[in-house]
């Protein structure tokens, strides 16, 4: 049984300095949790002489990747972030024996089922609970507690930046760049948020969990996605008079035995618990067959709510070197379609600036009527006495995407239509 467990970490960033000193000013700590002591043999950093706020013996630092996974190495943590060069560091360390902890999404996302196989082939494992809500444990209670279920859906809001600027939108009536510019003075946003914003970030999260939950491979280049751009104050002011909030929403349903994954701003009912899920915070949703809903609630991001899921990582990867126990591998053990957004089945909120005249909402209700759209209410909002235009919000029945997508088609070509400001659907 070892009495040490060499660690090296890559990166040395906001959750690397974390991870650095919870090493050493746990060190007692965690060695009795595991029986042996964690011991940071090196540290990648890009620039050696930056001046960092964590001081780590100067010894340790290497920019040199080759200097850091060389030697006596038993876990490697990655948080650099990004694909590269992450994914190949990752990569290398697995084929050399070394377990990994990485709290990387997007290389989890592209490469989560090659790295983990490679894991499996070499006696190791990969562990990424970090990667998808900072400090809410969510991966393993897919990967172990939840297991015995069939879990039928996962509704979760996993991107803090944009949650941020939709409670803010909301709750301040902020419009989208002011919100935005708020949540960058704040240091929520970065300086180009588009990762965050356009829902790359949270389709890369989605398809995270989507793939433990239904024990197939969802890639995501598979994953319907639409950033939160296109939303208005006054969207937020009509979906509260509707009874909803506006998250972003992060879906993966399965339903006739193929998966529906959506990453899309979404009218969620104002009683249901997400709705209330405000400000950076996260959440995930899990409908399971024996559990019913479970709810996980908590940190998306930040140093320390990371450093604990990387920390609970590094002890588990610690613990089965200390025991010299063969890890279980994770295996995809399913085969589950993907549909396409066409398919959708769903009730919608559409928002039209329409001429103020006799008649319009004929031609409106006809256009939705041609393509067995069925409309539930239409309430006319704010008009332009000026420029004689009126707004209507129009919710429907349950529709089929691809209905709803043609009709819209019809109504803007409409000559009293001057514009379709916005189409959103509803979850719940
Ligand atoms: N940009 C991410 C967020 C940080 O806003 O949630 C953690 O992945």
């Amino acid at each position: 049984m070892p009495n040490q467990v060499n660690v090296v970490l890559l990166g040395l960033g906001v959750v690397g300095g974390g991870v650095a000193r919870a090493i050493s000013e746990r060190a007692d700590t965690y060695s009795q949790r595991v029986g042996a002591s964690l011991a940071l043999r090196r540290v990648l950093v890009r620039h050696l002489e930056k001046e960092r706020e964590i001081k780590v013996d100067p010894g340790l630092l290497t920019a040199d990747p080759e200097e850091a996974l060389s030697g006596d190495v038993d876990i490697v943590v990655e948080l650099l972030g990004g694909e590269h060069p992450a994914y190949d560091l990752i990569k290398d360390s697995l084929s050399r024996g070394r377990y990994v902890v990485t709290a990387n999404k997007e290389v989890m996302a592209k490469h989560g089922s090659e790295l983990l196989a490679l894991a499996a082939e070499r006696g190791v494992d990969i562990l990424y609970e970090a990667s998808v809500g900072g400090g809410i444990p969510i991966i393993s209670p897919l990967k172990r507690d939840l297991s015995a279920n069939d879990i039928s859906c996962v509704r979760a809001i996993i991107n803090g930046t944009t949650n941020y600027i939709l409670t803010c939108m909301s709750r301040d009536g902020l419009d989208f760049d002011t919100a935005l510019a708020q949540a960058q003075q704040l240091g929520y946003a970065e300086a180009d948020p588009t990762n965050d914003i356009d829902g790359h970030d949270a389709a890369y999260k989605l398809a995270i969990l989507a793939s433990l939950a239904f024990h197939t491979r969802v890639g995501p280049e598979e994953i319907c996605r639409e950033g939160i751009g296109g939303l208005a104050a006054r969207d937020f002011r009509y979906a509260r008079e509707l009874g909803y909030a506006i998250k972003l929403l992060a879906v993966a349903r399965l339903e006739d035995s193929s998966l529906q994954v959506l990453v899309h701003p979404t009218l969620v009912p104002e009683d249901e618990l997400l709705a209330k899920v405000d400000g950076v915070l996260n959440a995930v949703e899990i409908e399971g067959d024996l559990t019913g809903r479970v709810l996980f609630q908590g940190a998306g991001a930040g140093s320390l709510p990371t450093t604990s899921a990387v920390m609970a990582d590094v002890l588990e990867a610690a613990r089965a070197l200390v025991l010299g126990g063969r890890p279980f591998p994770w295996r995809y053990t399913a085969e589950v379609a993907v549909r396409p957004l066409a398919e959708l089945v769903t009730r919608y909120y559409i928002r039209l600036e329409v001429a103020d005249r006799p008649s319009v909402l004929a031609g409106i209700a006809r256009a939705f009527g041609d393509h067995q759209v069925s409309i539930a209410s239409v309430i006319q909002k704010e008009a332009d006495e000026a420029a004689q235009t009126a707004e209507l919000v129009v919710m429907t029945h349950p529709a089929r995407e691809e209905a709803v997508q043609a009709t819209l088609v019809q109504v803007r070509d409409l000559p009293d239509v001057v514009s379709v400001g916005n189409l959103l659907r509803v979850d719940g």
